[in-house]
């Protein structure tokens, strides 16, 4: 009989033994949820395109986020979907302290304090264009005339209880423009989350369902990155820090672990990675049909994220997620 040398399957042999050499952890505390809010009083919709999400009234937004910092989660990312009538070219409602957006965020702060509070800055949601920055009438994307609009929405989220800023545009120099208009209006404590290498994907797809948000023309590819492209992304990587992001994130997730590992290796902040809406969509999709384990193809995902580098996970999954981790906390790992 052959007798191997080397047997690394010796640190595979039982659980306890795999669970002493594990190299990464998934923790609940690394989740941050994405949320959707909608206009009305006891509303409840699903997103089409993402079977388990919804679009909740402010009533039922601030239920689900006391469930979720029971299970453990302990950060939300806040987008609204707002109807047609209330977008414009200039994003006017990005910035109203009495609109939807703003008064969710005052009352998830006023019930869930210990919530932290991530907001997204981009107009899309907004704009009746359907894009992230201004468009001029021959259809250019306008930087800096964006990056006034990104402000001002900024400090007013800020206003409304923010804690952290994600700006989600990719216009350039948005990271320095809103660290200093923050600082002017006295929030010097209020974090920004860059969205550092945010690239031109179709797996945005279910999302811009969900805000009825997708371009009225063309696309996104002159503001968001080259699929192709990775040096790029460590060049916004350096711009962000130097500008004063606090974190910096990759998205899409899945399509990009190799962007992530990148960022990571030199990041001197954490690195957050988004498992967007049609990453979410596939494994829903693949499980509705019998095709795949949902909970085990979930947590694998997870797990890969952790590997290539990323600390923080913004994931549709998240609520899953803390459940089937608070299950395992009492029954061991399945
Ligand atoms: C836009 C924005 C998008 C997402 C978050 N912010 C979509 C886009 O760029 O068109 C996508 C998130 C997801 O797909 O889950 N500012």
């Amino acid at each position: 009989m052959i007798q191997p040398l080397f047997r690394p399957r010796r640190n595979r042999l039982t659980p306890a033994i795999r669970d002493l050499v594990r190299e990464n952890q998934l923790q609940v505390t690394d989740l941050v949820m994405p949320l959707f809010v909608i206009e009305g009083q006891n509303q409840k919709t699903e997103i089409h395109s993402m079977p388990g999400v919804f679009r909740y009234s402010l009533d039922l937004l601030v239920d689900e986020c006391i469930d979720l910092y029971r299970l453990g989660i302990r950060a939300v990312v806040l987008f609204p979907a707002l109807d047609e009538s209330k977008k414009d070219r200039v994003a006017t409602e990005s910035a109203n302290l009495e609109g939807l957006y703003h008064r969710s965020l005052r009352a998830i702060k006023a019930r869930v304090p210990g919530l932290c509070l991530i907001t997204d800055v981009a107009m899309d949601p907004y704009s009746s264009d359907g894009h992230d920055g201004l468009v001029s009438p021959t259809g250019e994307i306008l930087n800096d005339e964006t990056l006034k609009i990104l402000c001002t929405q900024a400090v007013s989220q800020a206003k409304a209880g923010a804690d952290i800023i994600a700006p989600s545009d990719m216009m350039d120099g948005r990271v320095a423009a809103i660290r200093a208009a923050l600082d002017q209006a006295g929030f010097t404590n209020v974090g920004i989350l860059s969205y550092t290498a945010k690239y031109a994907s179709a797996f945005y797809g279910p999302f811009r369902d969900a805000l009825d948000s997708a371009p009225k023309k063309g696309d996104k590819k002159t503001y968001q990155m080259d699929p192709a492209n990775v040096k790029e992304a460590l060049r916004e990587l350096d711009l962000d820090l130097a500008e004063g992001a606090d974190l910096v994130m990759v998205k899409p997730g899945l399509p990009y672990l190799d962007v992530v590992r990148a960022l990571a290796e030199v990041s001197e902040v954490p690195v957050a990675v988004y498992n967007v809406s049609g990453e979410y969509a596939m494994l829903k999709a693949a499980a509705q049909l019998g095709w795949l384990d949902y909970q085990k193809s979930v947590m694998e995902t997870m797990m890969a994220f952790k590997r290539a580098g990323a600390k923080i996970i913004l994931t549709y999954h998240a609520k899953e997620v803390a459940t089937w981790l608070a299950q395992e906390a009492v029954s061991g790992p399945r």
